[in-house]
């Protein structure tokens, strides 16, 4: 995993440009973006994978980046058509039929797609959703708060997101164990080897295509049926399409939000003294601080390290550096959401942060759709796990946690904790 920078980012004054993609890198990507946006804020770089693309940085170019029209979602714009080789993209997606899914097109496609599955996806039925996250939070507590201690990850972060949207898109209970199995080969293997991954996808896409199947002739009140039954204009979904979307709901909304969990988590603990103000604020039926917490943690360590794979379909400029046509751009959120210029005193987790406009969601047409969700999931999962365990601690020395290696999410492979055992 070695960083094959090119000349321009070797200036002699400077420190020497820091390796990117090693393990260490991923513990602890910050410093090596802080050089980035200092000396390189538009930076061509070699990816694990051989692929090369740009990498952004900054915040305002990075916020530019991800509203330009002219950095296409769609792979085919890749001069170096690497995504059909499989390299950019969803392990498997082509032969599982997930290549027109929101994060792989532009307008006019996106516009239709997008606008369609937001007359299902709407922020009334994620609102209505609220107390079935609270219940499946519980139970997932529930399942460990006896025994004294637990690993975060895979006993609470994993299950509640994989649980949850199978519960909105409709997926009937004695069927989501499938879905957690399959998630967790998506989630353990994200970044390696490929083959298990590209299998669970396709097993989950089918999975979807049957139930939409079914659903078509027995709709009920789900999110699924509610895909089927979307119109605009009279347009409706094809059921290709519907699955391709329930797929990309679940492939969207599930890492991201464990990681949400997990990160959050994560930092709550390492910051006493600000898990001890949200913890008085929960107590006090504060859910201001909650809410303004919930945000930067998204900030400070989201789960999102870069956004998705952009290509320029001309050439252009951006931050100064020459793009050509074909080239993949990186957008890296983490890198633009410390940035000096931008958020005072960003290496600092201050959850009473108001002037926050992180873009942990992203920005422009793609801004991302399940948010409220994740947030109504975030901030569920964090109250009642810091008012259930008041004492929660971490177990482990922060050196020896491991963070996945792959390019886009950021999370923890295993968070293990410590707390008084809950009385029966
Ligand atoms: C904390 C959790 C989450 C984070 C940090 C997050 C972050 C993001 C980001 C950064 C993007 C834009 C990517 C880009 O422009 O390259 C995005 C898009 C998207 N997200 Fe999320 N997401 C989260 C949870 C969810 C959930 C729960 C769902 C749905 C159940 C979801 C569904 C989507 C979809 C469908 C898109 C594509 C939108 C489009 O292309 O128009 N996300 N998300």
């Amino acid at each position: 995993m070695h960083d094959k920078s090119d000349d321009a980012t070797s200036c002699p004054a400077s420190p020497p440009a820091p390796e990117l993609f090693t393990w260490e890198f991923a513990a602890d990507p910050y410093p090596a973006y802080a050089w980035l946006r200092e000396h390189a804020p538009v930076h061509r770089t070699a990816l694990p994978s051989g692929v090369e693309a740009w990498l952004v940085t900054r915040y305002t170019e990075a916020r530019q980046a991800l509203a330009d029209a002219r950095l296409s979602k769609n792979p085919v714009h890749h001069s170096e058509s690497a995504h059909g080789k499989g390299k950019v993209g969803i392990p498997g997606e082509r032969s599982a039929n997930l290549m027109t899914h929101l994060l792989n097109i532009d307008p006019p496609d996106h516009t239709r797609l997008r606008r369609l599955v937001s007359k299902a996806f709407t922020p009334r039925r994620v609102a209505a959703f609220a107390p079935r996250v609270q219940e499946l939070t519980d139970h997932l507590i529930d399942q460990f708060a006896a025994k004294g201690s637990a690993d975060l990850i895979h006993e609470f972060a994993f299950p509640l997101p994989i649980y949850a949207i199978c519960d909105m898109l409709g997926v009937p209970s004695e069927d989501q164990d499938d879905f957690r199995d399959w998630a967790g080969m998506m989630i353990r293997h994200g970044g390696g080897p490929r083959g298990g991954v590209a299998r669970s996808v396709k097993k989950m896409r089918g999975y979807l295509a049957e139930l939409i199947h079914r659903k078509r002739s027995e709709p009920g009140d789900d999110l699924i049926s509610g895909l089927i039954r979307a119109s605009d204009h009279g347009e409706h979904l094809t059921e290709n399409e519907a699955a391709a979307m329930a797929f990309i709901l679940l492939f969207a909304g599930f890492e991201t939000t464990v990681n949400l969990i997990g990160n959050g988590t994560y930092a709550l603990l390492r910051h006493p003294a600000q898990r001890e103000l949200l913890q008085k604020a929960i107590a006090a039926g504060d859910t201001e601080l909650l809410s303004t917490g919930v945000e930067e943690l998204l900030r400070y360590d989201g789960p999102v390290e870069l956004a998705t794979w952009r290509f320029a379909t001309e050439e252009l400029t951006l931050g100064g550096q020459r793009i050509a046509e074909g080239d993949p751009v990186l957008v890296v959120l983490a890198a633009a959401d410390r940035d000096p210029s931008r958020f005072v005193a960003p290496d600092v987790l201050d959850l009473t942060r108001r002037d926050n406009q992180h873009l942990g969601y992203g920005h422009g047409i793609h801004y991302c759709l399940g948010a409220p969700l994740a947030r109504l999931e975030g901030q569920t999962a964090l109250a009642t796990l810091l008012t259930r365990l008041p004492d929660v601690r971490l177990a482990a020395d922060p050196d020896d946690l491991r963070w996945r290696g792959g390019l886009i999410m950021r999370g923890l492979r295993s968070l293990p904790v410590e707390f008084t055992p809950e009385r029966p």
